[in-house]
């Protein structure tokens, strides 16, 4: 059943986190060594930094280890029976391979993906997930979130970790609804970072460096929603904002989105709206372009940190460009001149890749197939693995039905990552089970939210992968 914060799911789900707090600290007591492991997006590298922060404050010495995915051969060269281990943003879909470690007793999963519901029993160590409370992983709760939860109930005074509990959940997209605001769990760590004087809620347009920013280049570092034309390209943004009427300069000083006026800052809406959809954008897409923008107000003004959106497109940026640990550097204080700078530099490179792949893909009628109930990208010698999660979630959010991008991996695999709109999940797709389902059925491996799913798969089972799926999709929607 599902069940809502309000409905009670929540209380049992805090109680559990008090629980897997105590497993934690009982290690810690008897002197154990902790790994902790994370996926390398904004949320995993939050999460990382949330558990490293709350073991150093209770004196236990760990390292923290950044995962592009959770396998067999990867746990071979991080995974070792001699330390307590702490998979964060990960491990829910792995309990199978988990189980079948050494010392898995002292393993403690802290999760929001849907578990592998086959070997929930037969993990002997801690785990915590909001799917086993009924409630939602996808909208309710990140896995920041869920870290956040335990370092609390490792010491109240954790609620300083409030923000990069934010972060990861704007990194994870949860916001994606039609007030594009964070509901649920999310909403009760927001309320604990505002009511700790860390966080402010205001309603803006949601264009990233509203305070950083010229108002040209904040428009061209848009990515969610991407805006053709606009989106990585700052002429063009600069052209579009003098055909409006709206100054870029006040005397010799550039603006930004919070110097404009409430008159301007409407006429910059509506035009983007009309201009999106003259580029064939969607509606719920354009919708997407106002909410609620979460500001932390201890960051220096000025920089990316101060806005939990920017912020965590600054740590995807890291993960996703090689370099994690800069990631997890800044998600545990790092403030230092020479680090700022080094992250600003990573986050452009990032957003013009970004930039490059989407119009590569949008301008290629053979990249992308959109098929009668689902779309196809094709990113196979264009769109690097680490890159591929991030394209895919920007272009779904211009269809109004399941897509699928891929792209080949180092090593000769095929990579997938698979996207649904939120309406069709509630009408019972599941990306997760039919990622994980499909990837199966050719010997690889998938899983993930209802939402937003991947998979690794053998290339050679790349059309059987894709016909699997069409079939799943196909079975949900007539049964629906
Ligand atoms: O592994 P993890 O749960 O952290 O990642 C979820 C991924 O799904 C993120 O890359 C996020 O941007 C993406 N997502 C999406 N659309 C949604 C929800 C999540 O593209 N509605
Ligand atoms: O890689 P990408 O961000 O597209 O993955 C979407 C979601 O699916 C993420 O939450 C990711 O952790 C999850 N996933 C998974 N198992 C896989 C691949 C992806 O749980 N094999
Ligand atoms: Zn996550």
């Amino acid at each position: 059943m599902r069940r809502t914060v309000e409905s009670g799911g929540f209380e049992e789900f805090l109680e559990s986190s008090r629980a897997v707090a105590e497993f934690i600290k009982e290690r810690a007591l008897e002197g154990w060594s902790f790994t902790v492991l994370c996926h390398l997006d904004a949320d995993g590298l939050s999460s990382g930094a949330i558990v490293g922060k709350a073991l150093m404050r209770l004196q236990a010495p760990f390292q923290i280890r950044v995962l592009k995915q959770l396998d067999e051969r990867s746990l071979k060269e991080v995974y070792t029976k001699d330390r307590a281990t702490v998979f964060v943003d990960m491990g829910s879909g792995s309990l199978n391979i988990l189980s079948s470690l050494e010392g898995a007793e002292n393993i403690a999963v802290l999760d929001h993906h849907q578990p592998l519901e086959t070997h929930l029993e037969e993990f002997k160590g801690a785990h915590l997930n909001p799917h086993l409370y009924g409630l939602n992983g996808s909208t309710d709760v990140s896995g920041s979130g869920v870290a956040y939860l335990v370092a609390k109930g490792l010491d109240p005074s954790n609620v300083d970790l409030s923000p990069l509990a934010v972060v990861g959940a704007i990194g994870d997209m949860q916001n994606r609804n039609d007030e594009m605001r964070l509901r649920g769990v999310n909403e009760v760590i927001v309320r604990e970072a505002v009511e700790s004087g860390l966080l402010k809620v205001e309603k803006d347009l949601l264009i990233p460096g509203r305070e950083t920013k010229p108002i040209h280049r904040a428009l061209a570092s848009t990515m969610t929603p991407f805006i053709p034309g606009i989106s990585g390209e700052e002429d063009k943004a600069l052209a579009f904002l003098s055909s409006i009427g709206i100054p870029v300069k006040d005397g010799d000083i550039w603006r930004t989105l919070a110097d404009l006026s409430e008159d301007e800052k409407r006429r910059l809406l509506d035009n983007l709206v009309a201009y999106m959809a003259s580029r064939g954008v969607a509606q719920a897409e354009t919708q997407r372009l106002v909410g609620e923008v979460y500001v932390l107000t201890r960051e220096q003004r000025f920089t990316p940190l101060r806005d939990c959106r920017e912020y965590a497109a600054l740590l995807n940026a890291c993960g996703r460009l090689g370099k994690p640990g800069l990631g997890i550097a800044v998600a545990m204080g790092d403030r230092r001149r020479r680090t700022l700078e080094e992250t600003a530099s990573v986050l452009n490179e990032y957003r013009g890749a970004l930039a490059r792949l989407i119009e590569g893909v949008i301008q290629n009628p053979s990249r992308l197939i959109d098929a009668e109930e689902i779309v196809i990208v094709n990113g196979v010698g264009l769109i690097p693995e680490n890159l591929l999660s991030t394209v895919a979630s920007i272009l779904s959010a211009n269809y109004p039905k399941p897509l699928i991008a891929f792209t080949e991996t180092e090593d000769g695999m095929v990579k997938v990552s698979a996207r649904a709109p939120k309406r069709l999940a509630e009408a019972g797709v599941n990306m997760g089970r039919i990622m994980a389902e499909a990837a199966e059925s050719v010997g690889g491996v998938g899983g993930g939210h209802d939402v937003a799913a991947g998979a690794l798969i053998p290339s050679t089972g790349r059309g059987d992968f894709l016909k699997r799926v069409m079939e799943f999709i196909g079975e949900t929607v007539a049964r629906g």
